[in-house]
């Protein structure tokens, strides 16, 4: 992959987010033969073998709720064959058991592609079981099973990808209409973690591009309504601090994202839309040397947040825009109710909120269930009884 040096950074603490990398080719040759691995001062082309390296360390999760089987199966067919895959579903197991009929799917695709892949279900029973004896019961329902909702999902991605021993992890959603795409984002997660090769590497990826239909044709749009929202504010919040206006953040709630293992269970989920715009908010207060140092977290040299630009655009099963409005609130809210935000920006986020939604004056903006920072759960506990939930829970819990 060939793909540009990033030519900002800003930095706080030790949190450092470079900006946005574009890519110039998606395949820059191999090591082998006379190709062009010149590294120069704006240019960085990787080998594809390079790519592989980090991909075999590398477990994707892939979040399910009622999808389309061949949406489901695209998504798959884009994940390099290197990376072990980890399927979250939450679809209903009744009175059509939806699950299964997923699982089946996968277990053929697999039989075809000799992946690797781990299929589980949200509300398996002994996932939850190794979960509450680690300590962490707050991402557990009145049912003792982990809660709906996609962040959940990730929670329980994460903890199983570092179960199966991975380096890094990353997400992609599975209502993709795009393997290309899949294929792509996963490549990029993959270069950004070549390009900066530390225990504390984000990467994320900003979409070039979202297709539309307008009056009869297409139209490239490249911003989200809410994604404008996140990163103005993620913006300002920087700017409060540094005294120095900017636009580094180009990724407040990029969905795909890849990140150190290691960095993932060190730090807080929100629930619902806010996930991805509360893991900056988060690693800022954790890192960014401006609220007192707290004794729970352990202190990191640097932490790089690696903002990709993908060529393919992207195009995901539409479920109607009703949500955009709850998506700007919930990725607002988490930046107001951080410690954090100073008075003006609270003042900036509510009225703006005030004239988005109609209202008659400005008020807060609600919080979000925010999980405790993964480090508070005993990763040693969870790690022994997942083995026991594997051995006996083997109808839902399948390595295919
Ligand atoms: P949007 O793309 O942000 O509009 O949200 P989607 O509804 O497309 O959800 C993003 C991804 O998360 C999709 O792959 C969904 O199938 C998946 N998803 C949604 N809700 C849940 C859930 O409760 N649990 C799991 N595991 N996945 C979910
Ligand atoms: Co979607």
């Amino acid at each position: 992959m060939k793909i540009e040096i990033p030519r900002d950074c800003e930095r706080m603490g030790a949190v450092q987010i470079y900006g946005l990398q574009k890519v110039y080719e998606l395949d820059s040759g191999g090591n082998s033969g006379k190709l062009d691995t010149s590294h120069n001062d704006v240019i960085r082309s990787i080998p594809s073998e390079a790519l592989y390296e980090r991909q075999k360390n590398m477990a994707i999760v892939v979040p399910v709720k009622n999808e389309r089987l061949k949406l489901i199966e695209g998504v798959l067919v884009g994940i390099p064959h290197p990376c072990q895959i980890i399927v979250v579903s939450n679809s209903p197991r009744g009175p059509v058991d939806r699950f299964h009929i997923e699982k089946e799917a996968i277990t053929n695709f697999c039989k075809f592609t000799n992946k690797k892949v781990l299929v589980v279900h949200q509300k398996d029973a002994g996932i939850a079981k190794a979960i509450e004896l680690a300590g962490y019961s707050e991402l557990l329902g009145d049912d003792g099973l982990v809660r709906n909702g996609k962040a959940e999902g990730m929670i329980m991605g994460t903890l199983l990808a570092r179960w199966l021993n991975n380096k890094y992890i990353g997400f992609v959603d599975s209502d993709n209409y795009f393997p290309g795409a899949v294929h792509e984002y996963v490549q990029e997660y993959a270069a950004g973690f070549e390009m900066f090769d530390t225990d504390s590497t984000f990467v994320r990826i900003s979409w070039n591009s979202k297709p539309k239909v307008m009056e009869n044709s297409l139209f490239f749009a490249k911003w989200g309504r809410s994604s404008v929202h996140s990163n103005k504010t993620l913006n300002l919040l920087l700017s409060h601090f540094s005294g120095y206006e900017t636009e580094i953040v180009k990724t407040g709630n990029a969905g795909e994202h890849a990140l150190t293992v290691d960095l993932a269970l060190n730090i807080e989920y929100a629930a619902g839309y806010a996930v991805e715009t509360h893991h900056y908010v988060n690693m800022i207060e954790m890192w960014g040397g401006v609220l007192p140092p707290s004794e729970s977290v352990a202190s990191r040299d640097k932490v790089t947040i690696c903002q990709i630009e993908s060529r393919n655009p992207h195009l995901h099963e539409s479920k109607g825009e009703e949500h955009v409005e709850d998506m700007i609130d919930a990725s607002l809210s988490v930046i107001y109710n951080s410690p954090l935000c100073p008075e003006l920006l609270k003042r900036e986020i509510s009225e703006d909120r005030a004239m988005r939604l109609k209202l008659d004056q400005p008020e807060g903006v609600p919080p979000v269930k925010v999980y405790s920072n993964l480090s508070t759960l005993k990763l040693d506990t969870f790690l022994e009884h997942c083995e026991v939930a594997f051995g006996s829970e083997t109808e839902a819990l399948s390595l295919v």
